[in-house]
């Protein structure tokens, strides 16, 4: 009888793992790209809604909300890179020498890729929460704790800040639309009559995802938003 330690120790066990904290962290960055839309709305009541916004977040269910939230999140991110270590460890242990330059070029480029993009996004987030929730390290002057759109205004009007933001969102890109297609599959949506439809979601997703991220720094850096 397959055991519950047997089955996340097993590569399928591991795989839904990862589609399901990946679902988790596709749903985090939908949401946050939405709730960072309103940098583009106008001053409401004397104040940028953003700075609203970020009020609500640290103040919802008395100020529990957002801790239930980075708990979740880093749960969801821990077992993500618990799942992909696992899961290459795995592949490296099966992996038959002498077949390398054959048949498994293709998937083992890929993987690593996603090694590669994974680990540049985990910098990233480092350097964000840095860069926006601590202030430790905010390269654009002063970082004042509340003032969400002053913060972000000053950051992004340095320009390597802005280009490393930038460079960062195009691997999300990739690492997004491969992870969205490869979840579907773990899913069960694997049938070639959901291919096109399993493409058009995670790239279309990924666009308006990535498009509107990138936004923000331009927006800024071209003086649209000050
Ligand atoms: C250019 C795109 C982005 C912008 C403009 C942006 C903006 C912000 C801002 C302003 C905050 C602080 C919010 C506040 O204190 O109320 C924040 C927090 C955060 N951002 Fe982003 N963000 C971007 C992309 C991302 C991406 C792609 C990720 C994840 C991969 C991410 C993860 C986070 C996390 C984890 C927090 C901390 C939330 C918390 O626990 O308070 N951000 N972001």
């Amino acid at each position: 009888m397959q055991t519950g330690a047997g089955f996340f120790g097993s590569s399928i066990g591991k795989k839904i793992v990862m589609a399901v904290t990946g679902l988790m962290l596709v749903g985090f960055v939908v949401a946050h790209m939405i709730g960072n839309l309103q940098l583009y709305l106008p001053l409401h009541g004397g104040e940028h809604a953003l700075d609203e916004y970020g009020r609500f977040l640290r103040t919802v269910l008395h100020g529990s909300g957002i801790w239930i939230a980075r708990g979740g999140l880093v749960a969801a991110v821990l077992l993500h890179i618990w799942a992909a270590i696992g899961l290459t460890r795995m592949n490296n242990a099966a992996r038959p020498v002498g077949y390398r330059e054959l048949q498994h070029q293709k998937s083992t480029w890929s993987s690593r890729w996603m090694r590669f993009s994974g680990i540049v996004i985990a910098v990233f987030v480092i350097v964000h929460l840095l860069n926006l929730t601590t202030g430790q390290w905010h390269p654009g002057g002063e970082f004042e704790h509340g003032m969400v759109f002053h913060n972000l205004v000053t950051l992004f009007q340095v320009p390597w800040v802005s280009g490393f933001y930038i460079l960062a969102m195009l691997c999300l890109a990739s690492h997004l639309s491969h992870g969205i297609w490869s979840m579907f599959q773990t899913l069960g949506l694997s049938h070639p009559r959901y291919n096109a439809l399993r493409q058009a979601v995670a790239y279309g997703l990924t666009t308006v995802v990535i498009a509107a991220n990138i936004s923000f720094p331009v927006a800024i850096l071209t003086g649209m938003i000050r």
